[in-house]
């Protein structure tokens, strides 16, 4: 370990929380101080009755703070979070969570975590009906969807001699975790990415339109991850998605031709488009001023194409490097690849559809990246997030080429 770690010389901040999982973060403290990191450890009052500060103080070599009045003249929260590199609260409660989810800053570790900016790594463990509680999965969804990374929890024995899910992850795993965390860096640093995100609607009438199930999600994920690591990022985003991420820049549109617009505007001076956005591909010839009433029988809707966003950005290609997207039910990688060289893609993410589970509004993706390259990766099973950070990763490698 020592200097081969990403942690050597870094400052991580290890917040311990009350469960008795707390233990185990004697083990992490050890194992990232055996990285080379500066471990400052923060508990809060209810983990001090599962193991002492002095244990963390000797294992650290740094004093064990707990409350937000220790350190008289300084403000204590504000120091440790600008001294933090990156944080990591194991083992993490349901309370924690919670509060780290709603912003709540009532003692001094979450409200270091919430000054804080540096990249969170959360380890929950907790009894199986605590995580499993749909106002648990709702908070841990709202931390993921802010860029923290959540690791575990296993199975097996609990507390009180029951067994389940809710097991504080391996120490070992919550240091590989917190080790790439720190490693992620700010690869982008200084790139303009613009990334799509969401559906389009084409409207019939004022209150009516033609429209798609896309949430967001996907373009979202890839927004947050290439803002993460240091992109200056535009994102535009269609109606009705889901909440869109802190940081980008937003510009907000309705119709496919209000896309291009602003697709077209940011891209000017981009390094790269990434085209997440289910672009509806039709629209109605044109949209009734009024609203249409049911007396006037059903409208006929005469459709013709919206503008190809991406087919237009590959046609004055240059050094912009295009992310595309595509939904296929059959030969995935086959049409994939037609569409990458029709719109002179460098990548295209081609995703299975039509299957349980993948797709519109789920968190999982079956799906494959090609690229122009060649150096393609076959189908498989992706969450969104590992998707972005996939995409992320080769744009990186082909804009310090
Ligand atoms: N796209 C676009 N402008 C459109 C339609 C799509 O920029 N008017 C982009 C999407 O954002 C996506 C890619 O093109 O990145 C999708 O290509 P497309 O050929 O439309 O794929 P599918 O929607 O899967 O099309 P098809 O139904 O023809 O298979």
């Amino acid at each position: 370990m020592g200097s081969s770690s990403p942690l050597a010389g870094r400052r991580v901040l290890l917040g311990v929380t009350g469960g008795i999982a707390a233990y185990k973060a004697c083990v992490l403290t050890r194992l990232l101080t055996q990285a080379g990191a500066a471990v400052q450890v923060v508990m809060t009052p209810s983990a001090t009755r599962f193991v002492g500060t002095d244990t963390f103080a000797a294992l650290s070599g740094r004093p064990t703070y707990t409350e937000v009045w220790e350190e008289p003249g300084s403000v204590l929260h504000v120091r440790l979070a600008r001294g933090a590199d990156v944080a990591v609260v194991a083992p993490a409660t349901a309370n924690v969570i919670a509060k780290l989810s709603g912003g709540i800053a009532d003692d001094l570790l979450t409200s270091t975590l919430l000054e804080a900016t540096c990249p969170l790594v959360v380890a929950p463990a907790m009894h199986s009906g605590m995580w499993e509680h749909p106002a648990t999965q709702a908070n841990v969804r709202a931390l993921e969807e802010r860029g923290t990374v959540v690791v575990g929890p296993a199975s097996g024995p609990l507390a009180a001699g029951d067994e389940g899910v809710g097991r504080m992850a391996e120490p070992e795993d919550i240091l590989a975790a917190v080790e790439e965390a720190a490693s992620r860096g700010r690869d982008l640093a200084g790139r303009r990415i613009v990334v799509t995100a969401g559906p389009t609607w084409e409207p019939i009438d004022p209150v009516r339109f033609v429209g798609n199930r896309s949430t967001g999600r996907m373009g979202f994920a890839v927004a947050r991850e290439a803002f993460a690591r240091g992109a200056d990022v535009t994102l535009v985003v269609g109606p009705g998605t889901v909440q869109p991420p802190e940081g980008p820049r937003l510009v907000e549109v309705g119709t496919a031709e209000e896309m291009r617009m602003a697709v077209l505007e940011a891209a000017d001076d981009a390094d790269a488009v990434v085209m997440a956005a289910a672009v509806a591909d039709f629209r109605p010839r044109e949209a009734a001023p009024s609203k249409l009433k049911k007396e006037g029988g059903p409208p006929g809707l005469e459709l013709v194409p919206t503008p190809d966003i991406l087919a237009e950005l590959g046609e004055v290609k240059g050094d912009r490097i295009l992310v595309g997207f595509a939904a296929e039910t059959e030969e995935v990688e086959e049409a994939g690849r037609t569409k990458l060289v029709a719109k002179r893609l460098d990548l295209l993410v081609a995703n299975e559809v039509g299957r349980e589970g993948t797709g519109f509004g789920s968190e999982e993706n079956h799906a494959a990246i090609l690229s122009k390259a060649g150096d393609d990766e076959p189908l498989r099973e992706w969450t969104k997030a590992e998707l972005a950070a996939a995409i992320c990763d080769r744009l990186s490698k082909m804009l310090s080429r």
